[in-house]
């Protein structure tokens, strides 16, 4: 192409479009809404209180009167769903996770409390024995190893317990072979025909979860001990999009991506592959880090984590878990008004 064709410098100059402000927000190929945004929320027993988590600034585990509150907050901010996590007392844990089986367990109270407040709002619900194990993994052991079928079995019981409860998605992130299909005839089986299914498909065995384990209590069960016989390994790139196939070909009605920022790639190629809706997880590790250098001044928080989130955007993502989704929303609901 030579200099004074029309597609090349100076007929072309990229940089016209971007002179000015209104223009840059005319031609932005991608934004962030509040809609686009999922709140994962830690919960406690008790009343009335806040408890913060240290490895994640801003972040506190509550308890369900006030959970009921920051739902409604966050449904009139224009979030469309929240996502349940439990930390329970220790003396509730057990090697086979029982806990999770218990209708009337935190996990189920919450979400009819909220159902019950703020019937908009839609309610996500982990299903995985993590929370309610006393070893911390996310299902049973035996011989020294989480026994994939035996815990899918129990994972379809903890599955319909929250489908009765209210819930609209049951979202296993705990890896086992054959789980979507069986939770799917289970909740079939029992007439929980609308339920949905969000399968945490391509969730990696990563380096970023501490916070959260911090804040959901398993941190000190697990201890040194590791998820890798379950979780994927980070450098496989293919085999995501078999466990997407599998699980979209078993039932899942959205699935999930798992770290967020440093599996981009991941996110774009699933969502390039699929005709289904491709969520991601901005994970607590993530989170912590961009929180980390904001109060050392490094970083403006605000900015990177709006970056981050359209990010996720651009790659593919139709929706994003993040421990910021109410701070975030505030934020675009105020530059727009
Ligand atoms: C457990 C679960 C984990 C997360 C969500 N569900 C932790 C793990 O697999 O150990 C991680 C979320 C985060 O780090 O923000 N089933």
């Amino acid at each position: 192409m030579n200099h004074h064709s029309h597609t090349s410098y100076p007929a072309t100059r990229l940089r016209r479009t971007r002179m000015s402000a209104w223009c840059r927000e005319l031609v932005a190929e991608h934004r962030l809404h509040p809609s686009d945004l999922i709140w994962p929320v830690f919960i406690q027993e008790g009343k009335n209180t806040e408890t913060p988590v240290a490895s994640m600034p801003g972040v506190s585990r509550l308890t369900l009167d006030i959970l009921v509150q920051k739902a409604r907050e966050a449904r009139a901010l224009g979030i469309q769903a929240i996502a349940l996590f439990p930390a329970i007392d220790d003396k509730l844990k057990s090697p086979m996770g029982d806990e999770a089986l218990f209708e009337n367990n935190l996990v189920c109270r919450a979400i009819s409390d909220i159902k019950n407040a703020v019937p908009d709002l839609g309610i996500i619900a982990d299903v995985a024995l993590d929370p309610y194990t006393s070893h911390g993994q996310d299902g049973v052991v035996e011989n020294g190893q989480v026994a994939g079928d035996k815990t899918v079995e129990i994972l379809c019981k903890q599955a319909l317990v929250q489908a009765k409860a209210g819930c609209d998605i049951v979202a296993p992130s705990d890896m086992m072979d054959g789980r979507i299909g069986a939770i799917r005839a289970a909740l079939e089986r029992e007439g929980h025909h609308d339920t949905m299914i969000l399968a945490y498909s391509a969730k990696y065995a990563s380096n970023l979860y501490g916070p959260f384990r911090d804040a959901a209590g398993s941190a000190k069960n697990l201890g040194k001990a590791d998820k890798r016989t379950y979780q994927m390994d980070f450098r496989n790139g293919d085999e995501a999009l078999r466990e997407i196939a599998l699980d979209i070909s078993e039932g899942a009605d959205m699935v999930m991506v798992k770290p967020g920022i440093a599996y981009l790639d991941i996110i774009h190629r699933a969502a390039a592959a699929f005709p289904v809706p491709v969520f991601a997880y901005q994970v607590s590790g993530e989170y912590a880090m961009i929180k980390a250098a904001a109060a050392n001044g490094w970083l403006d928080g605000d900015a990177v984590m709006l970056e981050h989130l359209l990010a996720f955007k651009r790659a593919g993502a139709r929706a994003i878990f993040t421990y910021g989704a109410v701070d975030v929303a505030k934020i675009i609901v105020e530059r727009e008004t």
